[in-house]
C-alpha cells in the first residue's frame, strides 16, 4: 500500500504571510526522503495553497508520482494536459469550504465526466474520482472510464473525533463494502481525507485500498517531531494494519 503525502499546507502556510517560504516543493523532497511513495497536491481554481509554479517545480523536482488533485473545469484540465502528472484525482470544489467537503457527484454529471476524463486517461494519466462510499458514485466512475475512486474517509474522521462511535462505525461499515465493490468492478482503490494516526489503522487495513493520501495531520504533525519522524510512524502504523 502506497503513502501519498499531501503537501498543500505548507503552501498555505507560505500564502498565509505572502511570503516565498516555506517552500512546499522543498516539503515534498523531504516527504519522499522520509518514505512517501507519492506527492498529492490540490490545485484549486482560487490557488489559495498550491500555485501553478508550485506544479511546475513538483514535475521538475519529484522522484516519486506527483498525484494532481483538481476540479473538473476546462483550465484545470488544460494545465493536467500540459504537466501529464502521473495522477489526476478529481475533486468537488467550493469556493466557500474549508476543505474538500464531500465526494464528487459522478452519477449526477456521467456524460460530461466521461467527455472530461478520456482526453486525461489518452495522455497516460491515471484518472481517479474523489467519492463518497456510495454504490451509484462507483458505479458511475467506473462507466465514465476512471481507472481509481479515492473513497472520502472524512465522515468516519470526523464522527470518530466527535465521539460518535456508532456512526463512525457504520461508515467504516460503508467504506469496507464499497471498498471491496469497486474493487470487484476492476478499479483500483485509494482512501484519504483527515486521516490521522488514531483513525489510520481499518482503513489501511481494508485489503483493497492500494493507496492513502494524507496531508493536514501530517503536516501539523510535523511541527512538533519533524516531517520524518510523523511519515514514518504514520507509514508504520499503515504496515502494522496491513500485517
Ligand atoms: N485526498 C483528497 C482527494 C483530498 O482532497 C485531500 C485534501 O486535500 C486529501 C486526500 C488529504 O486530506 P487531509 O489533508 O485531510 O489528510
Amino acid at each position: 500500500m502506497r503513502l501519498g503525502v499531501n503537501i498543500d499546507h505548507v503552501a498555505t502556510v507560505r500564502n498565509a504571510r505572502g511570503s516565498a517560504y516555506p517552500d512546499p516543493v522543498r516539503a515534498a523532497l523531504l516527504a519522499e526522503a522520509a518514505g512517501a511513495d507519492g506527492i498529492t497536491a490540490h490545485l484549486r481554481e482560487d490557488r489559495r495553497h498550491i500555485r501553478d509554479e508550485d506544479i511546475e517545480g513538483l514535475m521538475a523536482g519529484l522522484k516519486t508520482p506527483l498525484n494532481f488533485e483538481m476540479a473538473a473545469t476546462e483550465e484545470m484540465q488544460a494545465i493536467a494536459l500540459r504537466h501529464k502528472p502521473h495522477a489526476v484525482c478529481i475533486v468537488p470544489e467550493k469556493r466557500q469550504e474549508k476543505t474538500t467537503e464531500g465526494g464528487l457527484d459522478v452519477a449526477g454529471d456521467d456524460n460530461r465526466l466521461a467527455r472530461f476524463v478520456a482526453p486525461l486517461a489518452e495522455v497516460g494519466c491515471r484518472v481517479s474520482m474523489f467519492i463518497d462510499a456510495d454504490a451509484k458514485q462507483v458505479e458511475a466512475s467506473k462507466r465514465i472510464g476512471a481507472a481509481v475512486v479515492e473513497l472520502h474517509t472524512g465522515a468516519y474522521c470526523d464522527f470518530h473525533y466527535e465521539e460518535r462511535f456508532e456512526a463512525r462505525d457504520a461508515e467504516l461499515a460503508r467504506l469496507t463494502e464499497m471498498a471491496a465493490y469497486a474493487h470487484s468492478l476492476g478499479l483500483e482503490v485509494h482512501a484519504g481525507h483527515g486521516l490521522t494516526y488514531e483513525t489510520v489503522t481499518p482503513i489501511a487495513a481494508l485489503p483493497e485500498v492500494m493507496e492513502l493520501n494524507i496531508g493536514h495531520f501530517l503536516m501539523g504533525e510535523s511541527l512538533f517531531v519533524g516531517m520524518e519522524a510523523a511519515i514514518k510512524e504514520m507509514r508504520r502504523l499503515m504496515d502494522a494494519a496491513r500485517a
